[in-house]
């Protein structure tokens, strides 16, 4: 069986599916781990430490003719690996295993069920505690949620820590981190050590306790908001209403804040609005804003995906793929995610799809060209095959 890597096409993607560190562990009698030529340079790993661990350097052709299983950062859509129709260079019955958009249509998935591929999209990982090592979601939110602070005091004219020198005093910057998932309790963990006043607010209450013990102030804001959390820990997608009150009762913490991190995100979904345009004109001028749910439309309205605007003296940044901007340690830790996913998966030195083991089954969602439930199907735009029910998993 042949794993091959394959170097990332998609726009500003520095980061690598695999490193050479992991390459050992998955090499075994009859495995063999083939990296496209340049794959892990721009995340900072030469053909050379690859070839070191074991792996053959190959060009991308040769990769896609012979592969069993392709890892890849980001696959299908957004012009990740196969989006532009190399998929029909693969040998039918080989299996890519990444991040593959699996929340809307796109011609990929169609070329997928064509040429009788199977697919595994890691954004699906259950949140089980088998799978916290396999989690690219989180890992990667826990390193845009540290960067997203640096943007923040980059752009910033302050400082963030209080200093007292002789030329005067500062006063510690404001920073206010809005949605405390994986990526919310990280920055707020950054902007507490470089020296900021931290608030932080989450429509789940759960998360108050967590954000206290970071040294941080839980801004409350009684909505009567009702089950806020759905399956797996994730927020679900409140009515206009609630959101319409939400941002009433933000307005006021917001304008005060030097920073505003936005962190909120719904799974699947077009991410809230909780940063109206009246809200950033009550913001001073200097302050800053750093939107990192902008690749999903955005917690700001005024935030523009991968750039930065300046609005009444306000800087609202959108920056996209934000974890490839650290790619090397990015790198590091998905290769450890895709490591331990593949070793789930291969039993024997093959690549085995057991729909009983829960992992496998949450994350397949096309098994040699077929889409294994209705639900999956509709969302891919395809056609599914009768009578499979969407598998369901618990948050531990
Ligand atoms: P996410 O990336 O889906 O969303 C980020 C945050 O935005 C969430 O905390 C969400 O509640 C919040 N949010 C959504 N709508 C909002 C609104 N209108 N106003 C304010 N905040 C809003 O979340 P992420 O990082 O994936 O984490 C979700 C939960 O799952 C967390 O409790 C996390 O600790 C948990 N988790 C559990 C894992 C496991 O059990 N293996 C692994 C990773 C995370």
């Amino acid at each position: 069986m042949k794993i091959a890597v394959i170097k990332e096409r998609a726009p500003n993607e520095r980061r690598v599916a695999l490193v050479p560190a992991h390459v050992s562990t998955l090499i075994a009698p009859g495995v063999t781990v083939t990296v496209e030529r340049g794959a892990g340079e721009s995340a900072g790993f030469p053909d050379t430490l690859y070839r070191e661990k074991g792996a053959e350097i190959a060009d991308r052709q040769e990769i896609l003719a012979s592969a069993d299983v392709v890892v890849t950062v980001r696959g299908c859509a957004g012009g990740g690996f196969g989006s532009d129709g190399e998929l029909a260079e693969m040998k039918s019955g080989a299996i890519i295993v990444g991040q593959l958009a699996p929340y809307a249509p796109h011609p990929s998935f169609a070329a997928l069920v064509e040429h009788r591929l199977s697919a595994f999209s890691l954004e699906r990982i259950p949140r089980i505690t088998r799978a916290q090592s396999m989690d690219v979601l989180s890992s990667q939110a826990n390193l845009a949620g540290y960067r997203a602070v640096l943007l923040g005091a980059l752009e910033l004219s302050k400082i963030f820590p209080m200093m007292m020198t002789a030329a005067g005093t500062v006063v510690p910057a404001r920073v206010f981190i809005v949605g405390v998932g994986v990526a919310g309790l990280q920055a707020i963990a950054t902007a507490r050590r470089l020296g900021a006043v931290v608030s932080a607010y989450d429509i789940r209450p759960a998360v108050k306790e967590q954000v206290e013990s970071l040294g941080a102030r839980f801004v409350e804001i009684d909505l009567d908001a009702g089950e806020t959390e759905s399956g797996g820990g994730y927020a679900r997608e409140m009515d206009a209403e609630f959101y319409r009150k939400q941002q009433e009762k933000m307005l006021e913490v917001v304008a005060e804040s030097d920073v505003v991190i936005t962190t909120a995100a719904i799974p699947g979904r077009k991410a809230p609005v909780l940063i109206t345009e009246e809200m950033v004109a009550a913001m001073h001028p200097g302050a800053v804003i750093v939107d990192i749910a902008a690749e999903r439309g955005g917690n700001c309205e005024l935030t523009r995906p991968g750039e930065t605007v300046l609005v009444n003296g306000v800087h609202i940044l959108g920056p996209e793929n934000i974890a490839a901007g650290v790619a090397n340690h990015a790198s590091q830790l998905f290769s450890k995610n895709i490591t331990t996913f593949l070793e789930t998966i291969i039993r024997d030195g093959q690549p085995t799809i057991d729909r009983n083991d829960e992992i496998v089954a949450a994350t397949l969602i096309m098994e040699d060209g077929v889409v294994p439930d209705a639900e999956l199907a509709e969302q891919l735009g395809l056609p599914a095959a009768p009578g499979t029910a969407a598998p369901t998993t618990e948050k531990e």
